[in-house]
């Protein structure tokens, strides 16, 4: 029987390092990339056991035509596990951040991520026909603690944790196991995309406090895990037969837990404007 694993975002970071890492332990991988340079650089790289797939994820259209075209790959045995790694950040204050970028954050982390599932969940095991199989969600440590200054990432990471929760409550009766990763730092291009983009903003009302925001990225990446890490952690989901419902990836796990859980509001808060102030991680963990 042969064990496919769908992968969203596979050009670079998480997602490229778990679709070599998969195809190396041998399951086969169906990953999606937005340019055809990279389907074809990661195809040559991994060969038969690596399917690209060119689409955008905010293009219904394309999602749609896209994924059901390896359906017939998937008629036999089902799909093993889906990972929804595909996402995004556009940093900016709350108020003026442009509508259409936010909506944007918004629609990569958060609604594509329920149109690609509801796709492929028959292969999962909606469709009595297919074994149970795991939906994998790749979350934030935003998706637990609200950092200023990204909102939308914030925003769609918490709404990408509750969706977490009430697929695997509503897939429960089926047997589907479906999971959240919240990863710290963790190294990729996501850093290098960001670094800059504030300073748009540097004449608004909050340019002062912006203006340390690349010292803060640098800081948050100088601890970031290597890729790897998570990568280990999905084989190890996907090895199980009964993972957790949430795996926190963190230097400091019991810190986190701490300022995201436990610590008063206005501790927390106190705590965030210092390191903001001191052009520290905006996560002051
Ligand atoms: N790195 C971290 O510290 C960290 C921490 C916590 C959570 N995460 C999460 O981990 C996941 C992977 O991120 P990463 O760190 O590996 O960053 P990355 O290297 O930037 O990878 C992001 C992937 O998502 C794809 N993507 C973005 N927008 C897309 C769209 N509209 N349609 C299709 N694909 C799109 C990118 O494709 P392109 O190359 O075409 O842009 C890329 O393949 C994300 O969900 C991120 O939120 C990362």
């Amino acid at each position: 029987m042969s064990k496919t694993i769908f992968i969203t975002g596979v050009s670079s970071g998480i997602g490229f390092d778990a679709a070599v890492t998969l195809v190396r332990q041998g399951y086969k991988v169906i990953g999606t990339v937005r340019k055809t340079g990279d389907a074809d650089r990661i195809k040559s790289l991994l060969g038969d056991n690596f399917v690209p797939l060119v689409f955008d994820v905010t293009d219904r259209e394309a999602c749609q035509r896209q994924i059901s075209s390896v359906f017939h790959l998937l008629e036999a045995d089902g799909l093993f596990a889906l990972i929804n790694n595909a996402g995004m950040t556009i940093a900016g204050p709350l108020e003026i951040l442009p509508d259409d970028e936010f909506e944007s954050v918004m629609d990569v982390n958060v609604f594509a991520v329920r149109r690609i599932t509801n796709l492929l969940l028959p292969y999962l095991g909606t469709n009595s026909r297919y074994q149970p199989g795991k939906l994998i969600n790749i979350s934030s440590v935003s998706g637990l603690f609200n950092s200023p200054f990204n909102g939308s990432y914030c925003i769609s990471k918490h709404a990408l944790e509750s969706m977490t929760d009430i697929y695997r409550r509503e897939l429960s009766m089926f047997g589907i196991s479906v999971t959240a990763i919240e990863p710290g730092p963790i190294k990729s291009e996501i850093w290098a995309k960001n670094k800059g983009t504030l300073a748009r903003f540097a004449d608004s009302a909050y340019g002062q406090i912006l203006s340390k925001a690349d010292k803060m990225i640098e800081n948050a990446e100088k601890s970031a895990f290597a890729t790897r890490v998570i990568s280990d952690l999905i084989i190890n989901i996907l090895q199980n037969p009964n993972p957790d419902t949430r795996y926190l990836v963190h230097r400091k796990k019991w810190m986190f837990r701490l300022l995201s859980h436990w610590l008063p509001d206005r501790m927390a808060d106190r705590l965030v404007q210092k390191a903001m102030s001191q052009g520290d991680n905006y996560r002051p963990v």
